[in-house]
């Protein structure tokens, strides 16, 4: 009878299934009604009565250990089905927080999408330039202000590379690689050494804008502006052209725009003048077309550059340039339902 105690404990302790029936089966065969448990209760009856008190205790044990482990199993499954039976499969999940688009993101595919309309297409060029790309294809001179330390981010140990200004750059680099007529923009980061400031910022936006064929005018130049503005900020925005200097375009011009906030009538985001300045432009200058072997006597073309930091500070009247780069999400999230 001990050793069969003994066999008995051992198969009890190593016994382990988290299956109903086997549980059940593990029940039936310790401690059911014919099961080793008590039928080894049943013999215990029978043996000598001074053996009793060492067989007594030792039944009592086993039957102890059974049990436990009949409840712990058990327990262990019922939890289990517990946590199955409480997964609802058809339940809604969780919501996934989607991000929202940047409002520069914004304003730069609502230009390039207004441009694509009229069959502007895209170029790119690198953020790191050469001199000629950025100043010396562009017509500026070897001594032109641009060109100094305090605008103009350098590489140290060449001062031939530098981070390029302005998008014009890749006006250069797409009449050296392709043939007239080229229609289209470049949108794109430019780097100026300029301190971080409401109205200043050492890194903004870019959108460049290049038309190059045989007897493009002014008038084209002034059209396609106009067409922009009015898809941009309302059917009712008239333009206004201001002569001005660039090195890379003759003549040139800034176009203002009539103010969309107070439709000209003077406020104080236009400053209470009716318009705001959004770009530079004018006709390419022949010595820009020359130097990328574009002949100047067959084609003529026109160029603008405008701020697209600029654009979408006119567009959501934010005035502070670093709510644009701070990336704060209570500032970016209230332009998710604008596009
Ligand atoms: N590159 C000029 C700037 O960054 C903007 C500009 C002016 C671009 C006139 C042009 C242009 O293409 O024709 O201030």
């Amino acid at each position: 009878m001990l050793s069969d105690i003994d066999s008995i404990r051992q198969d009890i302790e190593q016994f382990s299934s988290s299956d109903y029936n086997e549980i059940e089966r593990f029940r039936i065969k310790f401690l059911g009604k014919n099961g080793l448990l008590p039928k080894l209760f049943e013999e215990f009856r029978l043996i000598p009565s001074e053996e009793k008190k060492i067989y007594g205790q030792k039944l009592n044990t086993l039957k102890i250990l059974a049990t436990d482990k009949y409840q712990l199993l058990k327990n262990q499954y019922e939890n289990k089905a517990s946590i199955v039976s409480s997964f609802d499969p058809s339940l809604p999940s969780t919501p996934l927080k989607l991000g929202t688009r940047h409002p520069i993101s914004l304003v730069r595919k609502e230009i390039i999408d207004i441009f694509a309309k009229i069959g502007f297409t895209i170029s790119e060029g690198p953020e790191i330039e050469d001199d000629w790309h950025n100043f010396s294809g562009l017509n500026f001179a070897k001594d032109h202000p641009a060109r100094d330390m305090q605008d103009t981010f350098f590489i140290q140990t060449n001062p031939e590379i530098l981070l390029r200004t302005h998008t014009s750059s890749v006006q250069v680099r797409v009449m050296e690689s392709e043939k007239p007529p080229i229609r289209k923009i470049f949108p794109g980061r430019v780097f100026r050494n300029e301190v971080i400031s409401a109205r200043a910022h050492c890194i903004f936006h870019q959108v460049e804008g290049l038309y190059i064929d045989r007897g493009v005018s002014f008038a084209d130049l002034k059209q396609t502006l106009l067409f922009f503005a009015k898809e941009m900020f309302g059917e009712k925005t008239r333009i206004r052209l201001r002569p001005s200097f660039f090195p890379f375009t003759e003549p040139s011009a800034e176009m203002d725009v009539s103010c969309s906030i107070c439709n000209g009538n003077g406020c104080n985001v236009c400053k209470y003048t009716g318009f705001v300045e959004i770009l530079g432009c004018g006709m390419v200058d022949p010595n820009v077309l020359e130097f990328s072997g574009i002949n100047s006597k067959n084609y003529t073309g026109f160029a603008f550059g405008m701020g697209i930091e600029r654009t979408a500070m006119i567009k959501y009247q934010v005035n502070d340039l670093r709510l644009y780069f701070e990336n704060d999400i209570r500032f970016l999230k209230q332009f998710t339902s604008i596009l």
